[in-house]
């Protein structure tokens, strides 16, 4: 679509953003669904945040997404937080509501929209979280959201996975929230619908690593869900794959994040996009 004193504009601010594939997706998005809207990735440094954020609203951006480091930082420039990204302590999606600014945060509920995408329910079911960092956090309050009845959170550092509990148990009584160490048995695994990785165990530079001890058998009905998405079938869901699980990607959320922040900012529904975006990033090389 043609540049014209019409068109919208969106950006990623981050630090660095070179390596960033948004622009590949939000524009192909903006495209694919006839919005006049153009994405570019915008290097901001730590020191000007709070001027770029207000940045989006006195130059009529549509909105922007947040990565790091400064996704916990641009939250004291915003005019509203959404409930759910207030939990998560870390916006990943502004939306700019005619000059006013609202901050959201997508990965969880792009994490929860894959599983159901791959046609698994998430209401009602027990999962279990490795890791208790920043994408451990997003995801869990995203879970508790959807309907979830148990979360249990694993870490090796103990404290970590308790703070946390705490802080989701806090948020959402009626789930039951617990916390473990990362080491795990088989017999841990039982009545679990879920189990989810979101340590960087596994992802390239650490390819040869897995969150759990691989001779571990798990129940069958297990869904094995990892976030790393480089390489596309880490050494856990090749564990997964190995016991005859079913497996959700983590490229998944990855799309999916993207397609939730281009439906804040625009209102249009685009899960319709889900392979064509996967198939572009293929393409791009960032899926391999
Ligand atoms: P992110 O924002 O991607 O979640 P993070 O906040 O740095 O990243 O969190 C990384 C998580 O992976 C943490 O739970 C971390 O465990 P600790 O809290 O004990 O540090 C976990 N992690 C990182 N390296 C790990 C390793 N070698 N073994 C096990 N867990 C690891």
């Amino acid at each position: 679509m043609e540049i014209s004193a019409k068109t919208r504009l969106a950006g990623l601010i981050g630090h660095p953003v070179e390596h960033s594939f948004s622009p590949y997706i939000h524009n192909f998005l903006a495209e694919k669904f006839g919005v006049d809207l153009k994405y570019m990735a915008l290097d901001v440094a730590p020191n000007r945040v709070d001027v770029a954020v207000k940045g989006i609203g006195a130059l009529g951006l549509i909105g922007s997404n947040v990565t790091i480091p400064h996704k916990i930082a641009v939250m004291k420039s915003l005019d509203e937080i959404d409930p759910h990204a207030a939990v998560i302590g870390a916006v990943n999606t502004i939306k700019n509501n005619d000059g006013k600014l609202i901050g959201y945060n997508t990965d969880g509920a792009g994490f929860v929209k894959s599983v159901k995408d791959e046609g698994h329910e998430v209401k009602g079911a027990c999962a279990m979280v490795l890791g208790a960092g920043g994408a451990s956090r997003a995801i869990t309050v995203a879970l508790a959201a959807a309907g979830a009845h148990k979360i249990i959170i694993r870490n090796h550092t103990l404290a970590k996975a308790e703070a946390l509990a705490a802080d989701i148990q806090a948020a959402f009584p009626k789930v039951s929230v617990t916390a473990g160490s990362l080491a795990l048995t088989a017999d841990q695994l039982e009545g679990v619908d879920f189990l989810i990785n979101t340590t960087p165990l596994g992802m390239s530079t650490r390819k040869n690593e897995c969150p759990i001890e691989e001779d571990i058998v798990p129940p069958s009905g297990l869904v094995a869900c990892d976030i790393v998405y480089t390489p596309y079938e880490t050494r856990f869901i090749k564990w997964a794959e190995r016991n005859g699980l079913q497996t959700v990607h983590g490229i998944g959320m990855l799309i999916h994040q993207a397609l939730c922040s281009f439906t804040i900012w625009t209102g249009i529904e685009t899960s319709t996009a889900y392979q064509e975006v996967f198939d572009l990033l293929v393409q791009k090389g960032v899926i391999l």
